[in-house]
């Protein structure tokens, strides 16, 4: 699970983040967090961050997306994580889009909180913060049992420098002029939620949480229709690739010439090859000739005439991905290998009219072995494509 917290200072992503965080065990990168720390450790970035923060303005876009870009090459982030405090300028967003495109990965949704102005200003001139364990509270909202103690541990509580009055409203301003642009930037992604972050701490996390997948029930979250069409884009984007590919595919050509087409095609259309980089793998398209099932990597092979080559390949737009393979024939085929092709198409067909509200996915299945099982090679055999005459669905 990939997150962003987006929200004006003090709308309470850092108390909403390690909400989900505990809840979902994934990692929270903090830049507010990381700047401080450098800037208590003297460090050479802490040295330059200082007098920005103090100020209440923002620390140069190239330092924080350095931070940043290093953090999520971290492999304890592999496996999700929330971006509290990032990005925070539109450059700083087109970075992050950039490093997750390198990984083959998206944002799942960035969260923007709401609180009105009058509510902020509350917030942080009355937030308090123990220096030693991190934990946070507020004189009025949560205060410390221990009055200006930690009761956690027994320090003593301190206010950050930046939640002074003048900060504050530089602060706010900042937002204005470089953070909000970024509600338009990700609502044209459709990643974007908004949630109202004026109610108290726990009915915010609970509906941080089911905003970001995880309902009472368990139920899927259904994509909104403006989802659906970019959905539908990435997918007309892979169908007018693969149908070039489909096309140039001759006796001669290599797969690896097959992939620069797909590549090219793709990147034309002005979306991301989509398993390019994914999990390391190296190419844009998989091409798996005769008796490879899925997955073979395009290579210096050339096709022979008689071959059946698999093509499959997957796009990404506005951060959704477009899916599709078609088996073509290489010249002219046996008459076998002809039929194996035609049998598997129909049968794609029937599974497909299954796909419908109120089916199970076992009706789609059902429906392809049955029309496959009709036919006495059967479905779980594999084609050999030498000979042997078997089918694969
Ligand atoms: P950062 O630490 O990120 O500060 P911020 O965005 O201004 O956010 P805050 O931490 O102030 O607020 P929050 O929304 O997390 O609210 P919280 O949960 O603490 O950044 C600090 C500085 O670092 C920046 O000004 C900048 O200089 C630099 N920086 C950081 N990232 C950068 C970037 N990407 N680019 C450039 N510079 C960057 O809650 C606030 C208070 O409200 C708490 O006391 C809490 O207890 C209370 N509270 C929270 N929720 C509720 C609730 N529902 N009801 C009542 N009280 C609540």
């Amino acid at each position: 699970m990939r997150l962003v917290f987006l929200g004006a200072p003090g709308v309470g992503k850092g108390t909403q983040a390690d909400k989900v965080v505990a809840h979902y065990c994934i990692c929270k990168i903090s830049t507010g967090d990381l700047l401080r720390e450098a800037v208590r450790n003297q460090t050479p970035l802490g040295l330059e961050a200082k007098g920005y923060m103090d100020r209440g303005g923002l620390v140069p876009d190239s330092v924080v997306i350095g931070l940043v870009r290093e953090k999520l090459a971290d492999s304890s982030n592999a496996s999700g994580f929330i971006l509290d405090g990032f990005p925070r300028t539109v450059p700083q967003a087109e970075a992050l889009t950039k490093v997750l495109n390198e990984r083959g990965v998206r944002l799942d949704r960035v969260i923007n909180f709401e609180v009105s102005r009058e509510e902020i200003v509350r917030r942080l001139s009355g937030r308090r913060g123990c220096p030693n364990c991190k934990a946070t509270y507020h004189v009025d909202f949560a205060p410390s049992k221990m009055g200006s103690a930690c009761e956690r541990c027994g320090e003593a509580l301190t206010q950050r420098s930046d939640d002074q009055p003048e900060a504050i409203e530089m602060r706010l301003r900042v937002y204005e002029e470089q953070t909000a642009p970024l509600i338009s930037f990700y609502e044209k992604q459709h990643v974007l939620s908004h949630l109202n972050g004026a109610e108290t701490v726990d009915t915010v996390s609970q509906k941080s949480l089911t905003d970001v997948g995880d309902t009472p029930d368990g139920m899927i979250i259904l994509k909104t229709p403006a989802e659906i069409e970019v959905m539908a884009q990435a997918s007309r984007v892979v169908a007018e690739a693969l149908d070039i590919v489909r096309k140039a595919v001759q006796p001669g050509i290599t797969t690896e010439e097959l992939d620069s087409i797909a590549e090219q095609e793709i990147r034309l259309r002005g979306a991301l090859p989509a398993f390019k980089g994914y999990r390391n793998y190296p190419r844009t398209l998989c091409a798996s000739v005769n008796d490879q099932v899925v997955h073979g990597i395009p290579s210096k092979r050339k096709l022979k005439e008689g071959d059946i080559i698999g093509l499959d390949l997957g796009a990404i737009v506005g951060g959704f991905y477009g899916d599709s393979a078609v088996t073509v024939a290489v010249g002219s085929v046996s008459d076998a290998t002809e039929k194996l092709v035609q049998v598997t198409k129909e049968a794609l067909h029937l599974g497909i009219t299954q796909a419908r509200v109120g089916n199970r996915l076992a009706d789609i299945s059902h429906a392809v072995q049955q029309h496959v099982a009709w036919y006495p090679t059967g479905v779980d055999a594999h084609h050999e494509g030498d000979g042997t005459d078997e089918f694969c669905v």
